[in-house]
């Protein structure tokens, strides 16, 4: 459902006869030397497995009538030769196979990531994306196995059902009719338990996923649920979906259990044909009693090929899905494109909004936003939670484009940028900011990759962040991050503030960036940001006041539009909304003052 409601809005959607041009076209191509090797390498092993049974048949019908050693001794070298070849060439081509396969998906991997990293964060908002994106990751890891299994049961095991079939015909057309008469019935037999065995395997994987899901929200939230005492009711949410997940894999254990011996009777009944009515013909002297030994042979490598063509089919069904959801999301056009007249420049720092309106969805976010800022001027947003400072704030290095009015970075529209000079020239701080399962060192070098490590200690020093790093187990060498060490809000935040410092940007954003900080560590970077906001234009959100009224400007923001603007003096001698808003903040810091007075609140 979800699927299609956003399929509905891709660009594409495709035939399979498309979809095989275009993956061959832009994949396989570039492999095809080694892939085509390959199809030629399942040929000739389907070739060599063929060859013993007929020599069973000349050691029967005529080596051992004539008690001829040495063409006995012939054939075995012939068989010898055959099997060893078989095995050589079965091994190269599972290799190189596998080899392509693996190649073909590296590929189609890189392709897919930096496209998602290109896309605008429109897309990536989208909490379904997010899913759809694994889903195609997931797809990807499945496709491996696909690109080379798949063509090694169409072209090798065809090959080996058209080779045995040509042969018995070649051998004795009677029997040939007779005992393939069973054949049909293993198809469908195959055919519907193979149908439903993917089935199975699709709902475990599905459980699979949700019992993951389940088992992450509960890890992350066990807090939560031991606060509310709900370990009885989460472990019996749980013991439900793993009861699901047993049901579905015994499903997936009986269609195996019935799949192989069923198909083994099935064929084997061929082969008791073979040997009743085949008997019965030698005694008429209408074919040979090495025939039915050849015949007994083939048959008996007749079901696996048969089985994984079938299979093969169900597979392609899946790859179809799979690459058009590949292609899809691939050709998802970013909105936010670069002109290609856009010409270098360098960001001096001057940010205007002209009646800016914007949504994410169809919902405005901002209206008839307008104000200006100087070069190296500080500007202060306030206003309650979910006015819309953030929204405003992400429009300056063109995270998303206004619906309508303009953003003007030094008079010049942010459409017209290059995008690079612009987010080069802009450091942001978020309130959640996020660090990568990396060293501290490489953590804090993200702003600027390539700085020294002399740098790296300035910029945290700057961001009073270097004393706890140097206590850290490994210093600035110390793991952070989702794998790593975890740190607390205070000291990740000083880490984002580090690595926005040695970006050295003309335009930063602090957006509640002190926020989850005691009073203390927050004094320490309003240091820090004095420091260094001297010399860019710089963005600030916050709810602390000695942070706003530092500010050269204040926008007071709510429902989206800017209702108040300028100095804290000027606004306060307005009594409007900035000072309500002032006073009961001013009311609460005080108390939190006194908390903090009598608590160590180090972060
Ligand atoms: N990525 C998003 N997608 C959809 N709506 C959003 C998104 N981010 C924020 N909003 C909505 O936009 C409005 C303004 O949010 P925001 O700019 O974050 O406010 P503030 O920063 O002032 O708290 C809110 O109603 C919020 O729910
Ligand atoms: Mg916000």
């Amino acid at each position: 459902m979800e699927e299609d409601k956003f399929k509905a809005k891709l660009p594409y959607r495709y035939n399979y006869w498309e979809l095989i041009k275009k993956f061959c076209s832009t994949y396989l191509n570039p492999k095809r030397k080694v892939f085509f090797s390959v199809q030629v390498l399942h040929i000739l092993a389907a070739g060599l497995i063929l060859v013993p049974p007929l020599i069973l048949r000349d050691i029967i019908d005529v080596a051992i009538p004539e008690r001829d050693l040495g063409n006995i001794i012939t054939l075995f070298l012939i068989a010898l030769g055959a099997y060893f070849l078989e095995a050589g060439i079965t091994a190269a081509k599972e290799y190189w196979g596998h080899v392509v396969a693996q190649e073909i998906t590296r590929d189609m991997r890189n392709d897919l990531y930096i496209h998602y990293q290109d896309l605008n964060m429109r897309f990536h908002d989208n909490k379904k994306t997010g899913e759809l994106m694994s889903r195609v990751i997931d797809d990807l890891n499945r496709m491996q196995e696909f690109v080379h299994h798949g063509p090694e049961a169409l072209v090798g095991s065809l090959a080996l059902l058209l080779g045995t079939v040509g042969l018995m015909i070649y051998l004795s057309p009677h029997l040939t009719m007779i005992s393939l008469i069973f054949v049909p019935f293993l198809l469908i037999f195959s055919y519907v338990l193979l149908k439903r065995l993917h089935l199975s395997f699709r709902k475990i994987r599905e459980k699979k996923a949700v019992m993951h899901d389940r088992l992450e929200d509960n890890l992350a939230g066990i807090k939560i649920i031991k606060a509310f005492a709900n370990e009885e009711l989460e472990k019996e949410r749980f013991s439900a979906t793993n009861e699901e997940h047993k049901e579905a894999r015994i499903k997936a254990i009986k269609y195996l259990s019935i799949l192989f011996p069923g198909s083994r009777f099935l064929n084997a009944l061929g082969i008791l044909v073979v040997i009743g009515y085949g008997g019965y013909m030698v005694i008429l002297g209408q074919i040979s009693a090495g025939t039915i030994v050849a015949f007994y042979g083939f048959l008996m490598q007749f079901r696996v090929p048969l089985l994984r063509l079938v299979n093969m089919m169900e597979g392609l069904s899946q790859f179809f899905a799979s690459t058009e959801r590949f292609f899809s999301h691939l050709e998802l056009e970013p909105d936010i494109r670069e002109k290609s007249r856009s010409t270098a420049r360098q960001v001096m720092g001057h940010v205007e909004f002209q009646n800016v309106h914007f949504s994410y969805d169809e919902e405005e976010v901002l209206r008839d936003v307008s104000f200006q800022v100087a070069p190296q001027q500080t500007v202060a947003l306030v206003g309650p939670s979910g006015a819309g400072k953030t929204s405003i704030i992400r429009l300056i290095p063109r995270l998303y484009d206004v619906d309508s009015g303009q953003v003007l970075i030094d008079g010049i529209n942010v459409r017209d940028w290059k995008i690079r000079d612009l987010r080069n020239s802009i450091a942001m701080v978020m309130q959640d900011d996020f660090l990568f399962s990396n060293s501290v060192t490489e953590n804090i070098a993200y702003g600027r990759p390539g700085a020294e490590q002399e740098e790296i200690i300035a910029a945290a020093k700057a961001a009073n962040a270097h004393e706890f790093i140097e206590e850290l187990p490994q210093g600035y060498d110390t793991q952070v991050g989702q794998r790593g060490l975890k740190l607390s809000g205070g000291q990740k935040q000083r880490i984002s503030l580090a690595r926005a410092f040695l970006k050295n940007p003309r335009i930063l954003i602090l957006d509640e960036a002190t926020s989850s900080v005691d009073l203390k560590t927050e004094k320490l970077i309003q240091e820090a940001i004095t420091r260094i906001t001297s010399q860019r234009t710089t963005f600030i959100i916050a709810h602390r006041l000695s942070t706003i009224t530092n500010a050269g400007m204040i926008l007071f923001i709510d429902r989206g539009r800017v209702r108040e603007m300028g100095s804290h003096e000027e606004l306060m001698e307005k009594a409007g909304s900035y000072y309500e808003f002032y006073r009961m903040q001013f009311e609460k810091e005080k108390s939190v003052t006194k908390i903090s007075q009598e608590v160590d609140w180090t972060g």
